[in-house]
């Protein structure tokens, strides 16, 4: 298997700087991914134990292979909603930081052919873990109205819902929906523009609220922050890329009074997204528990 990716880790170097990592630390990885940010922290830290989680099998066996050159890497192809289990049972001891850049990699969005992305005509599945029943198409074609209405303005902000879902309910009484360029065309004939870039805002919402729920991520961050706060002192960094998310995480740190180690959500500056555009987006936000 070929193992290329493109994918640039976001805010490294403000993760660095305000993890508080040093040469004890059991640190977990709930997004693995292609190891970016896992080995800009064990090139600095080679000696410590280092916990990954995918859903992707695709990142796990590319994160195994990033992960040669380091001894105390272990990979779990599993949701991180489940590391708390696992900690009990593998087990993990006395973990010191948990690390989640939540959402996609480059490589998923780009190479990945799952209908990341709205630039190619692909089969609609979004899915990240590929042994899951619930794809894009799925939910396209099986939400009820309602659910589909409450997705789009919840997940996505999507701005003119009502039309959008009504022709979606048009189109797949005759046939299904099921290539991304479908969808695009659903949603140029019933969300109105006034330009290009306003079309692609609104093409991207969609996708990004579908995309979220066929991978029930809102589920996997409810659920990591309900368990952890079991994990006392535990040093927390999360990079988010949605409102939702970081608005979320935000709110369980004021709300269960924890130390917030950064007051405001660390941003890259805008040179630093020209060089990585992913980085537009991202917030992290550390906390200790
Ligand atoms: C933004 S990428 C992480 C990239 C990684 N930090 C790096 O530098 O290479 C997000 C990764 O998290 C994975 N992922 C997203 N949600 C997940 C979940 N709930 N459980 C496990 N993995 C998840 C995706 O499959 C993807 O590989």
């Amino acid at each position: 298997m070929n193992y290329n990716h493109n994918h640039t880790p976001v805010l490294v170097n403000y993760l660095i700087d305000n993890f508080q990592l040093n040469n004890s630390s059991v640190v977990i990885d709930g997004t693995m991914g292609f190891a970016g940010h896992a080995k800009s922290i064990l090139n600095l830290y080679p000696n410590i134990n280092y916990y990954g989680f995918d859903k992707d099998t695709f990142a796990i066996e590319s994160a195994i292979k990033e992960c040669e050159a380091f001894d105390h890497v272990t990979i779990f192809n599993q949701p991180f909603s489940t590391m708390f289990k696992t900690i009990a049972e593998y087990p993990i001891k006395d973990p010191t930081h948990i690390l989640l850049d939540l959402g996609v990699s480059s490589y998923q969005i780009d190479s990945s052919q799952r209908g990341f992305s709205f630039q190619k005509d692909e089969p609609l599945d979004m899915r990240m873990d590929k042994s899951q029943e619930l794809t894009a198409e799925g939910v396209i074609n099986q939400y009820s109205k309602d659910a589909l209405r409450l997705l789009l303005v919840e997940e996505g902000n999507v701005r003119q819902p009502d039309r959008l879902v009504e022709n979606i309910l048009k189109i797949r009484d005759n046939t299904p929906i099921s290539t991304t360029f479908q969808l695009i065309d659903i949603i140029k004939k019933s969300i109105f523009v006034r330009s290009r870039s306003q079309l692609i805002a609104e093409v991207t919402k969609v996708f990004q609220a579908i995309r979220v729920a066929v991978n029930d991520e809102m589920g996997e961050l409810n659920s990591f922050l309900e368990n952890v706060l079991q994990l006392k002192g535990v040093v927390v960094a999360i990079i988010t890329f949605q409102p939702n998310e970081d608005r979320k995480v935000k709110q369980f740190v004021k709300q269960h009074k924890l130390e917030a180690i950064t007051k405001k959500p660390l941003q890259s500056t805008y040179h630093e997204r020209k060089k990585n555009p992913r980085e537009k987006t991202a917030k992290l936000r550390i906390f200790k528990v």
